[in-house]
């Protein structure tokens, strides 16, 4: 009788004290050899922050708004998934992608600072970075746990409120990563956005890109990016919506990759007492930082 071995959902595989995904902690060792180059671009983001968004952007921004050559591959092969390692998919990085990433590269990392290849950051590689309340970021990740099959079993929301609160999931601590790229961002090119400012005017945050990318667009391809990123287009387009990797890795019948695209849905999530919990280990954590964070725009 063949054995079939089960590789989903493996337990989390620590990495210089931080918990990652067991695949994605092997192929971080593997990146440490990385060759980064001046004109690479990287996205990087606390997980479920608005990478795919922010990488769809700029994906468009690179084609120079021609929506046909971003129709060329999914955005997971345009913006290739540095860390990115899962039994029956491609590597993030393997050679395969090479032929439909941009020109200079895109790259996406949900690394923190301390496990980012070295070379990333003595070539001053520019880095949009992209932050998000963390009561939205725990519900959209509780969720993308339920689908997502890299991952541990998230278990009740409560426990995994708990684990997220304790940077016990994947990429460990929101409040450590958002306040890393933070620090970083003082000697290094980081353009740090918000994901609740991208929700209140995508313009004026696409215009913060083309100006840290030292780009311009007539106004009608600014607009143009507006309507082809927003939620409901992204959701329904298959080259930005994960709907074309097999089940067995994301099941989009469990929750789907593009699941609501608001700020505040915590408010259905998050109990009175779990939010009281919640604001007074946010106020602790955060304190003395001048990082503001929005519940609700
Ligand atoms: P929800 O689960 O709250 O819906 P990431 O790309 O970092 O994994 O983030 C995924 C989150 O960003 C999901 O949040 C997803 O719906 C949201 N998102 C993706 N594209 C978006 C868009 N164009 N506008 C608003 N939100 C978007």
């Amino acid at each position: 009788m063949e054995l079939v071995q089960d590789t989903s959902r493996p337990p989390l595989k620590y990495l210089k004290g931080i918990p990652m995904v067991k695949y994605f902690a092997e192929a971080t060792e593997t990146l440490q050899n990385f060759q980064a180059f001046p004109d690479d671009l990287l996205v990087s983001t606390y997980p479920k922050s608005g990478t795919t968004w922010v990488s769809e952007i700029l994906d468009v921004i690179y084609q120079g708004g021609d929506l046909e050559k971003c129709r060329r591959a999914p955005i997971y092969i345009r913006v290739p998934f540095l860390e990115f390692k899962s039994p029956g998919v491609p590597s993030g990085m393997s050679s395969s992608s090479g032929k439909y990433t941009a020109t200079p590269p895109l790259l996406k990392t949900h690394l923190p600072v301390s496990l980012v290849p070295q070379s990333l950051l003595h070539q001053k590689v520019k880095v949009i970075y992209v932050a998000c309340n963390p009561k939205d970021v725990a519900v959209s990740y509780y969720n993308f746990h339920n689908m997502a099959k890299v991952h541990p079993d998230p278990g009740t929301w409560d426990s995994f409120l708990e684990k997220f609160m304790d940077g016990k999931v994947s990429y460990g601590s929101w409040y450590q990563h958002v306040k890393e790229w933070w620090e970083l961002s003082r000697s290094h090119p980081v353009l740090y956005l918000f994901y609740e400012d991208m929700k209140e005017n995508l313009k004026r945050e696409i215009r913060k890109i083309l100006g840290f990318l030292g780009c311009s667009l007539p106004e009608e391809i600014v607009d143009l990016i507006e309507q082809h990123t927003s939620f409901k287009k992204m959701k329904e387009n298959p080259m930005t919506n994960y709907t074309t990797l097999p089940s067995h890795h994301m099941d989009h019948s469990a929750s789907p990759f593009m699941r609501k695209g608001i700020i505040g849905d915590w408010k259905n999530t998050f109990t009175v007492a779990q939010n009281e919990r919640f604001d007074a280990h946010y106020a602790k954590k955060m304190a003395g930082y001048d990082l503001n964070f929005r519940w609700q725009v």
